[in-house]
């Protein structure tokens, strides 16, 4: 892992103008004289849209029993249906957190051994909201990790509070785990900087951030307000996670020893 420097990228074109002119004036030659016309691979689009499946289903409440007793049943308003399915979201999402963090961590420690300088020497002032930014970062690291796996028990347990499996990946689980994707990849490419690993983080807290206020008024509105409440305590440790990945990755950036441009 090394902190970004000026190497021999071959990307751009300003490097090679007379293969850009050479390029611009191909695609001029080759270019139809009207417009493309896409409206056809639109049209199928459209149709595949209309004829495909749905990203699998949420499924009704492990019992008859357990419906009654405490599940979806006892759900007066909202929609519980949606509600069960971006339960499984986040179930899913704070998996997925930490999982993110096990990464992280890693990398942090591949810096304090191979790139100290790569670190910021100095972090932020804690935030407006007294947030604890600083510290040692490995340590806070570990507590922002062990709140996801908190996170994930606390959404397992509503979901079966409520009468769902915990266990079974829901239309929102599978759609946030294939958009999540990549945000791994990024964390477990060998090549890449802390900085950019905290780069990807803030996509994902800021994800869950606002996944985490959109449960809250889900919970809300069906009526569910001791769940509401622990799904707010659970947003107010997100918002810390989000202002520690902020605060660090602009003390990075900023500081982060400049390589000379000439
Ligand atoms: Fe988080």
């Amino acid at each position: 892992m090394q902190p970004t420097s000026l190497g021999s990228n071959l990307t751009g074109t300003a490097l090679t103008p007379a293969a850009l002119l050479a390029m611009n004036e191909a695609s001029d030659e080759l270019m139809p004289e009207e417009e493309i016309d896409t409206s056809e691979m639109e049209a199928q689009k459209l149709v595949a849209i209309a004829e495909a499946d749905a990203v699998g289903s949420v499924p009704p409440p492990a019992s008859i029993k357990g419906a009654v007793k405490s599940g979806v049943s006892r759900i007066k308003g909202g929609h519980p249906v949606i509600f069960m399915d971006k339960i499984g979201e986040r179930i899913a999402f704070e998996r997925t957190g930490t999982r993110l963090y096990d990464a992280l961590i890693v990398k942090y420690r591949a810096a304090v051994e191979h790139h100290p300088d790569a670190l910021p020497r100095e972090l932020p002032p804690d935030g407006e909201d007294g947030v604890a930014i600083s510290g040692d970062p490995g340590e806070l690291l570990a507590r922002i990790r062990a709140e996801e796996l908190e996170h994930f028990s606390l959404l397992c347990e509503a979901m079966t509070q409520l009468g769902g499996d915990p266990t079974a990946q829901t239309p929102c689980a599978d759609v946030t785990a294939v958009a999540s994707s990549g945000l791994m990849q990024v964390l477990n490419d060998p090549r890449t900087t802390l900085a950019q690993c905290l780069n990807a983080m803030l996509t994902a807290e800021l994800t869950d951030n606002a996944g985490w206020e959109l449960l809250v008024s889900l919970a809300e509105e069906a009526g569910e307000s001791e769940l509401a409440g622990r799904f707010l305590g659970a947003l107010g440790q997100e918002q810390e996670h989000l202002a520690i990945i902020k605060g660090w990755l602009t003390a990075l950036v900023s500081e982060q020893p400049q390589p000379d441009l000439v």
